[in-house]
């Protein structure tokens, strides 16, 4: 089965002050979904966005709304993300000793459920859950920042996880370093779902022109 591809802007890379008309303009060039990072300066050294901002966005676009959960403790706040207009919630593998649990329980409140595994995490550690996910999430950068370079070591893994979900109708996601040069070998790998912030939001001819670059690697 071929798993559609589609495209993820990360807003992380967004300007701010301009939140909502970047986000209608990405739209507008064919995003499939928009990505929103949420960071706790614990699980990673960075903070950024919580329900307030996923709500404000849910305002000015219909299209799904990804929220990356990069958060300890991340059944704390589900509930809150869900009720904010998020479409899935993914949550690291690293940051839930119950992940069985987490992953049920965000199902439960009819969002979809991710999981996301840091570049030191072997995909085989997600077999025992991988019947449980919509949406595997192999982070392609070690999390925390937009504009990182590209982990090439995170290839073969993305082609064990497609091994692995086999004809399953699951996502799998790739989050840091995605760009026109990197996005023909992460689809190769079997891969759907590009997640960019720095080359859309940062594109030096503008989000249509980072957009058009993207799909045009895609072959979209
Ligand atoms: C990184 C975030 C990414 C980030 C990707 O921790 O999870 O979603 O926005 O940014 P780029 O595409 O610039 O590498
Ligand atoms: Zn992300």
């Amino acid at each position: 089965m071929a798993h559609s591809v589609k495209i993820a802007p990360s807003v992380l890379s967004a300007d701010f002050t301009r939140l909502g008309e970047q986000v209608q303009i990405a739209a507008e060039h064919g995003a499939s979904q928009i990505h929103i990072d949420v960071m706790d300066g614990v699980f990673v050294p960075n903070i950024t966005m919580g329900p307030l901002v996923v709500k404000a966005i849910r305002r000015v676009t219909r299209l799904p709304l990804d929220v990356h959960l990069m958060i300890i403790e991340p059944d704390r706040h589900v509930q809150a993300f869900a009720d904010a207009g998020a479409s899935a919630l993914t949550v690291h593998f690293e940051a839930c000793p119950h992940l069985h649990r987490t992953l049920q329980y965000i199902k439960s409140l009819g969002v979809r459920a991710g999981v996301a595994i840091n570049p030191h995490t072997p995909a085989t550690l997600l077999s025992e859950i991988a019947h449980l996910v919509d949406i595997v999430l192999v982070m392609t950068v070690n999390p925390g920042f937009g504009g990182q370079a590209f982990l090439p070591e995170t290839l073969p893994k993305i082609r064990q996880i497609r091994q692995m979900l086999g004809e399953r109708p699951v996502d799998i996601g790739v989050d840091g370093g995605i760009d026109a040069q990197t996005t023909p070998q992460v689809l190769e790998a079997g891969a759907n779902v590009l997640i960019a912030g720095n080359a859309i939001f940062a594109a030096a001819g503008g989000i249509a022109s980072g957009m058009k670059a993207i799909k045009q690697a895609a072959g979209k």
